[in-house]
């Protein structure tokens, strides 16, 4: 069975629309377990545990949103060495552009050397339903890599 870990924060509701859909992508392939968790509640654990990985964050300031950091800041230590080559996947809600928080991720992603498995999506304004679509898609895609062992 594939854990996936969904880890995101939202302010005004935009990434967690997305979020939901990427748990509904992934809960779409047989045998794939999701573990949905704003990144305030989210620990160490659930990083261990999770066969996959996907990180959801609103834009803010050219950044990902402090409580994403704050994730990853708080288990990048125990995390060192035992997630190398995690799967792992991006959302992101942003008002006009997204290509800030995107680099930090990826920047950061480096650091903990997670596979990234699928382009991102990024959302620009209103969660339209083919920005769902793709987010389903996101999430079925890491899911069945994980469950079929490809990654
Ligand atoms: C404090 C703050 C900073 C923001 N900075 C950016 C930004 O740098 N670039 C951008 O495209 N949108 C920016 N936005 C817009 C948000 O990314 C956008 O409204 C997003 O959909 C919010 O997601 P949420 O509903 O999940 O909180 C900012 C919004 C806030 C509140």
């Amino acid at each position: 069975m594939a854990k996936i870990l969904i880890v995101y924060h939202s302010q005004t509701g935009n990434t967690e629309k997305m979020a939901l859909a990427v748990a509904d992508g992934a809960r779409s392939i047989e045998g794939a377990e999701v573990i949905l968790k704003k990144a305030g509640e989210a620990v160490l654990e659930d990083l261990l545990a999770a066969d996959g990985l996907a990180v959801g964050t609103p834009e803010n300031f050219g950044y990902m949103s402090g409580m994403l950091k704050d994730f990853f800041d708080r288990t990048y230590d125990g995390a060192r060495e035992k997630v190398f080559r995690k799967p792992f996947v991006i959302f992101i809600s942003a008002g006009n552009d997204g290509t800030g928080a995107l680099k930090a991720i990826e920047r950061i992603a480096l650091g903990f050397k997670f596979k990234m498995v699928y382009t991102p999506v990024i959302a620009k304004g209103a969660i339209t339903e083919e920005i769902l679509d793709q987010c389903r898609e996101l999430g079925a895609t890491i899911a069945s890599g994980c469950q079929i062992g490809i990654y």
